[in-house]
């Protein structure tokens, strides 16, 4: 009996960033401009690091795969919302919003060591070069790497292991352009205190954590720095506070996201555009395309590519 009338819902609806048609039209405009500048700008810096030799090091070996991480989370994300803004649909099947969930966070998992990871370089770099190539060797450079994908995986394993089984009677809209954790889990039809407990307690956790490990780690180099040389300062200062940006732009909308959870405010999905549309923008923009070594790189193969141009 009870089974019967027990409607499960298949397919959830995305109310979006606005309702409003001409707004709808604005946000296609925006998000479609930024979308090609991340994909072509990401694509620069893969392709520059892979062939070219003189960058052939760890740094930008972790730059590189940082831009890859990137293009991948606003693939994930940005194409659909899109495709939901040009054609007015705005629906997702469930296995489609466990896939996304589950994906957003081994990627979102992954950078946040890859970021780590870049941060101890760095400060192996500047407060012990002398020992630099022997501790960031390329061997220790693949793997951070696979650290970094291990960790996503089992903090998105982890996650989502609590919600497949989830029971879904309706309603089934999301305010959101995306699917992740909060929105999903205030729709299932159980008492979802503890599944909340559990997304503060792990996404929330991680999220705070590496935030602070960074700009603590961030103040350390400074302060090295600092007490070292008097020259370096300003230009220690000036990149480091470049990156301090771009940490609390990324992290910011996930410690809101995840740390108070519930009750999901509006704001929320505002706020994940940041780290959808604008960080992975700035971190090429940031990390790489300021970086000397990088802009001699990029000459040199666009030459090369018109000279094999004017052979052919
Ligand atoms: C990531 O780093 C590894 C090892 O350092 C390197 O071989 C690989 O090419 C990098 N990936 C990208 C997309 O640049």
């Amino acid at each position: 009996m009870y089974e019967a009338n027990y409607s499960e819902v298949s397919e959830f609806v995305f109310l979006g960033l606005s309702t409003s048609r001409p707004v709808q039209h604005v946000l296609l405009t925006f998000s479609t401009v930024f979308y090609v500048t991340i994909v072509l700008g990401n694509l620069l810096v893969v392709f520059t690091v892979t062939f070219d030799s003189h960058l052939h090091s760890p740094m930008y070996f972790l730059l590189a795969n940082l831009s890859f991480m990137d293009l991948c989370f606003s693939t994930l994300t940005v194409p659909k919302m899109i495709s939901d803004l040009y054609s007015g649909q705005n629906t997702i099947s469930f296995q489609g919003c466990v896939i996304q969930i589950f994906v957003l966070h081994v990627l979102g998992g992954s950078e946040m060591v890859l970021l780590i990871a870049m941060a101890l370089d760095r400060y192996v770099a500047i407060c012990k070069p002398l020992h630099y190539l022997t501790i960031v060797s390329p061997c220790m450079c693949i793997w951070l790497l696979v650290g970094a994908w291990l960790i996503g995986l089992i903090h998105a394993v982890t996650q989502v292991a609590f919600i497949v089984h989830l029971h879904f009677c309706g309603p089934s809209e999301i305010d959101s352009f995306y699917c992740d954790l909060p929105w999903f889990i205030k729709l299932a039809c159980t008492d979802t205190y503890k599944l909340e407990f559990m997304v503060t307690a792990n996404s929330g956790f991680i999220s705070m954590g590496t935030f602070f490990l960074l700009i603590f780690s961030y103040i350390f180099i400074l302060v090295t720095v600092w007490k070292h040389s008097s020259g370096g300062l300003s230009k220690a200062l000036s990149t480091l506070s470049a990156h301090v940006t771009v940490v609390v732009l990324f992290f910011g909308p996930c410690i809101f996201v995840y740390v108070w959870p519930f009750p999901t405010v509006p704001v929320d999905k505002f706020l994940a555009l940041l780290d959808f549309m604008i960080t992975p923008i700035l971190n090429p923009a940031i990390y790489t395309l300021r970086n000397k070594d990088m802009k001699m790189a990029m000459r040199r193969l666009s030459s090369q590519l018109l000279s094999l141009r004017k052979i052919s």
